[in-house]
């Protein structure tokens, strides 16, 4: 059985999706969404989901203790970040090897690091004059948006195109292929 957690910052639509998927399966379940930020609106959709979920603030995931300790208290066993702002701790990363991962909305290693996130990469995507952009589903380790890819995929990128216009192209992708890339990475660890 895998429990997972997932970690969400902000509006959730990838927690939810990712809930969704996984609402029939009997081996993977979503047990626990956990945010840095009370009033995010993943909140609102955990409750429509029936999982429970909780906020810690900045200095509880730098120091990691309380978070680790949640963690195997609801026995999981994977974890998620979709949408996820704070950078995960050593002592996470230590007991969790292999076992996290995390989307970056564009083509890693471009568009990665620390204040990329969200609109920030899809404006500095169309300021640069890019011809594509895409998705990046990689594991996790101490560096931000640098750990082992797992799978890409790109769009197209048209010279008229508005941040708004690649979030959303981006958001299709999400949603199309972070649930099913998620099945697989924890099948090909259990082979
Ligand atoms: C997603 O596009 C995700 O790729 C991005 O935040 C969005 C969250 O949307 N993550 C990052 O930028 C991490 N660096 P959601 O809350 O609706 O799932």
């Amino acid at each position: 059985m895998t429990n997972i957690a997932i970690f969400a910052s902000g509006s959730g639509s990838n927690a939810e999706n990712i809930a969704d998927y996984f609402s029939e399966n009997s081996d993977i379940r979503i047990c626990l969404i956990v945010s840095n930020k009370a009033d995010a609106f993943v909140h609102e959709r955990a409750k429509k989901l029936g999982i429970p979920s909780l906020t810690y603030p900045k200095s509880e995931f730098e120091e990691g203790t309380r978070v680790l300790e949640i963690l195997r208290e609801y026995g999981i066993n994977f974890i998620v970040l979709a949408g996820f702002l704070l950078k995960i701790p050593g002592s996470l990363i230590e007991a969790y090897p292999r076992k996290i991962v995390n989307i970056h909305p564009a083509l890693l290693p471009k568009y990665g690091g620390k204040g990329m996130y969200g609109e920030h990469v899809h404006k500095a995507v169309v300021a640069a004059g890019e011809k594509e952009s895409g998705i990046t589903i990689h594991y996790v380790n101490e560096h931000y948006d640098e750990g082992q890819v797992i799978f890409q995929a790109k769009c197209d990128v048209s010279p008229t195109d508005t941040p708004e216009n690649v979030a959303q192209k981006v958001h299709e992708l999400e949603y199309r292929h972070f649930p099913e890339a998620i099945e697989k990475t924890i099948l090909s660890a259990q082979k």
